[in-house]
Formats: structure tokens, C-alpha cells, sequence
């Protein structure tokens, strides 16, 4: 019987991992599909039947399904229900690393990593958020820098670097942070990383021990989810609103060994964290005795309103490490970020970074350090930061018959990515799903969340399709919504 492989599968499951119980019924059903439980072509009970039999609410058993449908396993008819696909694998194969077969073979830490937002979620299409568009990116001449220094390279060039990566690229980081971020730093605390996720892991490494409580932002960037779940810190999500990180009293009860933020533009509702706030949050940094780590990802792509400075130009006690990363103004595949760390953590960071990464790609940094010097960068950002203001203001365009008092744009002053607020009680992931089917990938604000379940919307990107793109395919995503929600009762 369906139900009862259902529930034996979610108790494992809980038994295992701390999944919330759409991710636990998400994970079973997909088991039943791969294990033959559920034929290919075969109708799956209705949501409120799965609900009435596995005790759950309605929304869980929708999200599960969602989720299904926008990865492909199911596909809705309207009026007739929901049916496995036929292209989904199963038996023996189906069940390798990967498939059904892979909590076995995975640690816990394993299988509750590769459980949660899993990138292959995250397929690049005109509106997905947050992603750059590279194709704008000039090869020809950055090929020609690379050319120049493998060719003037001297043999430790080609060695790791143990000083925190190229000397010349730190110190024009740290003139360009120095004068439009406003952080405060000398070029020795630059270290250079291959991007945030690194500056994240290392932070995790060397400020928290394993079990340490780290604050996340809810909704939060699910990178830095994964990088703290994947050093064994636990999570402690505090609740976002319109001015960013919001801790509660009875937040302050779950001490935080770590606080990580995104304050200029909050990943993914686009808060920017108000001066007040960010006093008080350096406050209660400085009582629990925590680090901050600021994430200040996309500050560079700012459209109205004067330019915001960094938390840590602020911070008068040392206790902000400030990140970035030039994986969205040049490419991700650059994998070049950098770490600003307070000055008493710089040589225990650095040894660490050596004995730790092994960092290297002396060349690439010394080619990044006078594309910067020689002006390319500050011209590259010119040019994108108009391209995206432009395809924003498309979008806007756009999406301006889907708005009204129940649905709201928040996040559109900076970056490449805004959010379509809707009431709590949408059930954002249908709608994701049902958009999805439609040929456009958007995401569900609550896919973000780590522990609230109030927080619903669509996350839109704009810096990945061409204003073209955009003129042609926004309009038909607004029709999308509307219709949806019109159906759905928004
Ligand atoms: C919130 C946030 N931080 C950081 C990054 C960049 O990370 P990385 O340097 O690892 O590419 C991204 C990229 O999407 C992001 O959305």
C-alpha cells in the first residue's frame, strides 16, 4: 500500500536527518517512483487523499508535489490528476549513488546536503535569479592578459600562495573596497579566495567549532546554508523583514557563535538592512561575543538611491569578516572572491588558507590585478551596471498588470534579481510549478526559507536574459502569474 511505504520511507528519513516533512514526503515519493512502489504513467492520489493518509497538511503534500512536477518525475492534467512520468528510472540503476540507494552510501551530513536546494534545481533560464550575464564578457582581451603572464610567469608563480594570493590584486581590492564599499582595511587582510564559498567555509573553519550555532538569515542564500550544514554548524534561521536580519528575544536564546548577513541586499527579498538595524545587530554581536560575516555579493549593481556602505565600515570592534566575490561582474567560473578579515585573524587565516585550500592560480590573479589596474574592470561594471538597469526596468514594465495590494515587487534597487511578494498564504511552489510548466523557471520565495513558512513569492532574475528576451518573454511571464493567481485565488 502506497501510504504505508510512504510513512516507513519519511521515518527513515527523519530518523536520519533533520528534513522538514515536504523534503521527507518529497524524498519518498521520488523512492516510491524509483523503486517501481509507483509505475510509470501510474495516477498518484490526489493531495488531500495524501493528506488525509499520511497526517499531514495539505500545503506539506502540495509543496512535495510541486517540487516533483518542476523537476520533472510528475506532470498535472487539470481535472484529471497527477501522473508519473514515463521517462522516470528505476530498478537497480535507478537506485545507484544518486537515486534511491544514496542515503546508504552517504554520511548523514551527505545525504541532508544533497537533500536540501540542490542546484540541479537551479537550471539556468531567461529568469532565474541572481545569474550574470557572461556573454558580455571580453575574452579576446582577457585572453591576452593571461597570454602575458604565463609568458612573463617566474617558477613561483606556479607555485600555492602562502601570502593570501597575489599581492598586487589585494591591493587593488583593497582600494577599490577602501573607496566605494567604505571598508576599513589594510592590504594585508585581503586573502584572496576561489569565492564566497570558500571565504564561508573558511570562516566556519577557523571562528566555529563543530555543533556552533550560526545565524542564517530567513529566507537565506542557500550557498551559505550548505557551506555551514557541510562544516557541521548548526543553523538557526532569524526572521528578515523590510529592514533586513530581525532578531527576536527569543532569538537571542540560541546564542550565535557566527551571524551571516547579506545587508546591502538582502538573498533573496532584497531588504537593505537599515542604519538602526545594523547598529543593533554589531551590538548583539558584541554581547554573544560572535563573528559577523558579511556576504555583500552584488553591492556593485546599485540603480537608485546613494551608494550603501559595508556593515564593517561601521563595525568599531573587529568582529565583521567582510566577503565578496567577481564571479557576477566577470564570470562564476573565474572562481576568484576575496575575504577581508580583521587584523588580529590575518596570519591565522592565511596559514590556515595554505594548509587547508593549497590556493594557487598566481597567473589568473596577476591577469585580474591589471585588468583592474588598466580600467577594464570599472569599465565592464559601467557597461553591465547599465545593461541590467535597462533590462530591470523592462521587467518592471512588465510585470506591472501582475501588481496590486496583495502582490508587491521588494528587492528592484540593486542587483540581478527581485522578488514578487505575495500573501502568506499562497502556495508559491504550485505557482513556481505551474509557471515552470508554462517554459519559464522562476523560484518559490519559501523554497529559501529555513524555518518560517510565511514568507511567499516569486524569485525573477533580469541580469541573465537580454533586454530582448525580456521585451518578448516578460509579458508573457506576467500573463502567467496573473492567470495562476487568478486561479489559484490570490
Ligand atoms: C548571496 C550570494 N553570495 C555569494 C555569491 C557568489 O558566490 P561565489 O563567489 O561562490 O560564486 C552568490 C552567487 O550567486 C550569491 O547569490
Amino acid at each position: 500500500m502506497l501510504s504505508e511505504f510512504l510513512l516507513a520511507e519519511m521515518s527513515r528519513l527523519s530518523a536520519h536527518n533533520e528534513l522538514p516533512l515536504h523534503r521527507q514526503l518529497y524524498e519518498a515519493l521520488r523512492r516510491a517512483m524509483l523503486g517501481g512502489q509507483l509505475d510509470a504513467g501510474e495516477r498518484i492520489p490526489s493531495s488531500r487523499e495524501l493528506a488525509t493518509d499520511l497526517r499531514l497538511s495539505r500545503n506539506t503534500v502540495v509543496a512535495a508535489l510541486s517540487q516533483l512536477t518542476v523537476e520533472g518525475y510528475l506532470s498535472s492534467h487539470v481535472g484529471s490528476g497527477t501522473y508519473v512520468n514515463d521517462n522516470v528510472p528505476r530498478g537497480p540503476a535507478a537506485a545507484a549513488p544518486g537515486f534511491t540507494g544514496q542515503s546508504a552510501q552517504l554520511s548523514q551530513r551527505g545525504a541532508a546536503l544533497s537533500n536540501t536546494f540542490c542546484a540541479r534545481t537551479l537550471e539556468i533560464q531567461p529568469f532565474t535569479g541572481g545569474i550574470a550575464d557572461f556573454s558580455a564578457f571580453p575574452t579576446t582581451l582577457w585572453q591576452r592578459l593571461q597570454n602575458k603572464h604565463w609568458r612573463m610567469s617566474y617558477p613561483d608563480m606556479l607555485d600555492y600562495s602562502s601570502s593570501g594570493g597575489y599581492a598586487p590584486l589585494r591591493r587593488v581590492v583593497a582600494d577599490y573596497l577602501r573607496v566605494f564599499r567604505s571598508v576599513q582595511l589594510d592590504t594585508d587582510q585581503v586573502i584572496i579566495t576561489s569565492g564566497t564559498q570558500q571565504s564561508l567555509e573558511l570562516c566556519a573553519q577557523l571562528l566555529a567549532d563543530h555543533g556552533s550555532t550560526v545565524w542564517v538569515e530567513d529566507p537565506a542564500y542557500w550557498g551559505a546554508v550548505k557551506a555551514f550544514m557541510a562544516t557541521g554548524l548548526k543553523l538557526h534561521g532569524v526572521r528578515v523583514d523590510e529592514q533586513g536580519i530581525a532578531p527576536e528575544p527569543l532569538d537571542e536564546a540560541t546564542a550565535p557563535r557566527l551571524i551571516y548577513v547579506t545587508p546591502s541586499h538582502q538573498y533573496p527579498t532584497g531588504a537593505v538592512m537599515s542604519l538602526a538595524r545594523r547598529h543593533q545587530l554589531l551590538d548583539t554581536a558584541r554581547r554573544h561575543q560572535a563573528w559577523i560575516l558579511e556576504d555583500d555579493y552584488d553591492s556593485e549593481f546599485r540603480f537608485s538611491g546613494p551608494p550603501l556602505s559595508s556593515l564593517q565600515g561601521l563595525d568599531s570592534d573587529a568582529r565583521v569578516l567582510y566577503m565578496g566575490s567577481f564571479s557576477k561582474v566577470l564570470y562564476p567560473g573565474l572562481k576568484l572572491g576575496y575575504l577581508v578579515v580583521p587584523q588580529q585573524l590575518v596570519t591565522a587565516f592565511k596559514e590556515a588558507h595554505y594548509d587547508l585550500n593549497r590556493p594557487g592560480q598566481l597567473p589568473l590573479q596577476a591577469a585580474l590585478a591589471e585588468f583592474i589596474e588598466m580600467g577594464h574592470f570599472s569599465s565592464a561594471l559601467r557597461r553591465a551596471r547599465q545593461s541590467y538597469a535597462e533590462r530591470r526596468r523592462c521587467l518592471l514594465e512588465a510585470l506591472k498588470p501582475c501588481l496590486g495590494s496583495r502582490a508587491q515587487i521588494s528587492g528592484a534597487e540593486q542587483g540581478l534579481h527581485l522578488c514578487l511578494r505575495l500573501p502568506s498564504g499562497v502556495d508559491d511552489a504550485a505557482l513556481a510549478a505551474r509557471i515552470g510548466q508554462l517554459g519559464m523557471v522562476v523560484r518559490p520565495l519559501s523554497a529559501y526559507c529555513v524555518e518560517r513558512q510565511d514568507v511567499k513569492g516569486l524569485v525573477i532574475g533580469y541580469g541573465y536574459a537580454t533586454l530582448s528576451e525580456i521585451e518578448r518573454l516578460g509579458p508573457r511571464l506576467a500573463g502567467a502569474i496573473r492567470s495562476e493567481a487568478q486561479r489559484l485565488g490570490i
